[in-house]
């Protein structure tokens, strides 16, 4: 009989990796757990101006990490479901809505399993900031999105815009990090061996692989348009939830390029609704 070395999956490499990093993120200042314990929401103001009313809304949280925004959203009145295929980001979700006293359901699984885990008549789906470098197929997302959907619901997406991943990202100032170093365009997946974690740079992670997927502003787009979906807008931003391109300064909840420094597109949001 022979032996096959079995090739890792690179889904499965990425949830390990993010498994390990739940505690931490949990317990780091990057996340104002304590800030939410005492009251405060975690959605930034952007979020905030564009989420639109989500009072007794049903409202699916897609990758939704360790529950945070998933929380506040149900503290403005939305009837949530978050979504992640960590369980151990369910568990702190869960455990944080215990003991937090939110009402709140959160399942165990990977985006295109939602529906069938959570439900096919959710108002709203929202997801955000960091979530669709982890999908190699932008049609089946998409697919899956509307498919959660009501006829009539919306989808509300905020994320880091693919153009930053070009530059240069090793150099001390922003202006010399806008050297063009990657193209736009990039067959997946790219994989990465990086034992430190963005919130807490400092701890080395037990997983150090993961595996990651580019994707153009116009796959995302065309991707919900033919899965349904019609485009209410979309926005680009010149500030960012973390410092995208190195050298962008922190002012309140964002990142942007600093005073006379040329501004980028560095973040978009979508809107969209089922039709
Ligand atoms: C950057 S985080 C989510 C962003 C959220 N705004 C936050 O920071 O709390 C990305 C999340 O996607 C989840 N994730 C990655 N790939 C996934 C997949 N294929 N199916 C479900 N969840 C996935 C990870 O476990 C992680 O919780």
């Amino acid at each position: 009989m022979t032996a096959y070395k079995s090739t890792p999956d690179p889904i499965e490499q990425n949830r390990a990796r993010w498994d390990d990093v739940v505690d931490i993120h949990v317990n780091s200042s990057f996340y104002r757990v304590a800030e939410f314990r005492r009251g405060e929401t975690s959605l930034d103001p952007l979020v905030l101006s564009e989420i639109g009313d989500v009072a007794g809304q049903k409202l699916l949280h897609l990758q939704c990490h360790f529950g945070l925004d998933t929380l506040s959203l149900a503290r403005l009145g939305a009837h949530v479901t978050g979504l992640d295929f960590s369980g151990k980001a369910i568990a702190a979700a869960r455990a944080l809505a215990a003991e937090t006293d939110i009402a709140a359901r959160f399942v165990e699984g990977r985006v295109e399993q939602a529906p069938g885990l959570a439900g096919t008549d959710f108002d709203i789906v929202f997801t955000s900031w960091g979530v669709l470098v982890w999908l190699p197929d932008l049609t089946l997302w998409a697919q899956t999105v509307a498919k959660c959907l009501k006829p009539g619901g919306r989808f509300y997406l905020a994320e880091g815009h693919p153009v930053t991943w070009i530059f240069e990202d090793r150099k001390d100032t922003y202006r010399e990090n806008l050297n063009v170093v990657r193209s736009y365009f990039l067959d997946g997946p790219q994989h990465w061996d990086d034992p430190r974690d963005y919130a807490e740079p400092s701890v080395s992670l037990n997983h150090h692989t993961s595996n990651e997927w580019q994707h153009t502003l116009g796959e995302v787009v065309t991707a919900l348009a033919q899965a349904g979906l019609r485009i209410d807008f979309l926005h680009e931003h010149d500030k960012l939830v973390w410092p995208a391109i190195p050298g962008m300064e922190r002012k309140d909840r964002f990142f942007e390029a600093p005073e006379g420094a040329p501004r980028l597109p560095v973040a978009y949001s979508i809107s969209a609704r089922k039709v």
